[in-house]
């Protein structure tokens, strides 16, 4: 690691590795043999990380272009759309929807609260019409993992179609499109994977891609409609072209990459030790009389969002970052100006970069007059850490 670069604690991009780096550094042409076999291997790769036996797309844009392609394909105007909302991602998602005028109905929770199977039965008993929903799996803007599996339960019962935001959590929890019914799933390459900005995988139900054939709506965009994507696999994936423009192939290669090393660590020992770095961080938080803003039982193995008094957060994330070169950052949305967020995602789900973070973090909020004992905080994460 560069180590003038400062250590990338955020809620993403993350750190990413030298090899990761490394397989970024050249270029291919986005069409022909040595490109066709790169991009089957990553779509393969990726299928296994969403548990999918459907497709996946390599979808050449920022996180929140790929939920407004996700939104676009998971309902049309016409059908009922359940929204959940419980923080800032939630929010902009419906914002999105509503530009391109989905037909939403919303079920909305304050920031820090979880989404659970109770609200959204409570939200489908009300309105019986609703046929298809959304969620984030992981509000990055608070910290709140919403338990997917069991909602995807109750989305299931009633028949939905599912359309999911795990931007911040691909690569660093269980995924199981398949089992959990779920129809769309936007993943990403540079937060739990650790790889470069600028591709998202995008897994499909075979449910949705049956359904498109079927759909007579006109697109409202032509590059976000998944049948401008469709039409391109069947024509021009023979020779190694199945996208309808160009691609940024370094970070395909980068992403590539990531999904080999996460298969060969074994994803349940990937999810099993964000969680326990996740866990032990927390104590330490805590060990430093501080609040989190996610309630333990539905805490992020991915990021950590902290409570903390006025004034504080942005002088906290200076601080770090002027004398340890951490970056970490602060609020979103409702929780602007409150909260600092920390992510421990990919790379960075280990124990010294963390203990770096704790250290910087203790010593920081010490000098801005709060009551932190850096060795407790530090002690605390050591002693929540398996034994080797
Ligand atoms: C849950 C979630 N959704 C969407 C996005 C948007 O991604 P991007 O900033 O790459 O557009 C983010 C980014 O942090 C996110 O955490």
């Amino acid at each position: 690691m560069d180590s003038e670069r400062p250590l990338l604690m955020l809620p993403g991009p993350s750190q990413p590795s030298e090899d990761v780096l490394k397989a970024a550094a050249s270029i291919l042409p986005h069409y022909g043999p040595e490109w066709k076999k790169v991009h089957e291997e990553t779509v393969e790769l990726s299928k296994k990380l969403f548990n999918t036996s459907g497709e996946v797309i390599l979808f050449p844009t920022p996180g929140f272009l790929a939920i407004e392609t996700g939104l676009v394909n998971i309902v049309t105007r016409k059908e009922k759309f359940l929204m959940c909302v419980n923080g800032y991602f939630g929010e902009t998602a419906v914002k999105i929807a509503k530009t391109y005028k989905r037909n939403i109905v919303l079920l909305e929770k304050d920031y820090g609260e979880p989404i659970t199977p109770e609200d959204v039965e409570r939200a489908l008993e009300k309105d019986k019409d609703i046929e298809a929903a959304f969620v984030v799996y992981n509000e990055t803007s608070t910290g709140v993992m919403n338990p997917l599996k069991e909602l995807g339960k109750v989305f299931k019962d009633h028949g939905l179609l599912v359309m999911v935001d795990a931007v911040s959590i691909f690569g660093g929890a269980e995924i199981n499109m398949d089992e959990w019914g779920i129809d769309l799933c936007v993943g990403y390459a540079s937060k739990a994977l650790g790889g470069m900005p600028g591709i998202v995988p995008i897994g499909i139900s075979k449910r949705l891609w049956k359904i498109l054939d079927e759909r007579t709506n006109e697109p409202d965009t032509w590059y976000l409609d998944f049948r401008t994507w469709k039409k391109s696999i069947k024509e021009m994936a023979a020779w190694g072209h199945p996208h309808p423009s160009s691609m940024p192939t370094h970070t395909v290669m980068a992403l590539r990459e990531t999904l080999r090393r996460v298969i060969d660590e074994g994803l349940e020992n990937v999810y099993k030790r964000h969680k326990v770095f996740a866990a032990a961080f927390r104590n330490a938080v805590k060990a430093m009389n501080l609040q989190l803003a996610a309630p333990e039982e539905y805490a992020s193995p991915t990021i950590t969002a902290v409570r903390l008094p006025e004034g504080i957060p942005k002088k906290l994330i200076d601080g770090m970052l002027e004398n340890f070169n951490v970056m970490i950052s602060g609020g979103l949305g409702k929780f602007a100006g409150k909260i600092v967020r920390i992510g421990h995602m990919g790379y960075t789900a280990r124990k010294a970069p963390i203990s770096r973070t704790i250290a910087a973090m203790g010593y920081t909020l010490k000098t801005l007059g709060l009551d932190v004992n850096v060795d407790t905080a530090l002690k605390a994460f050591y002693d929540s850490l398996p034994e080797k």
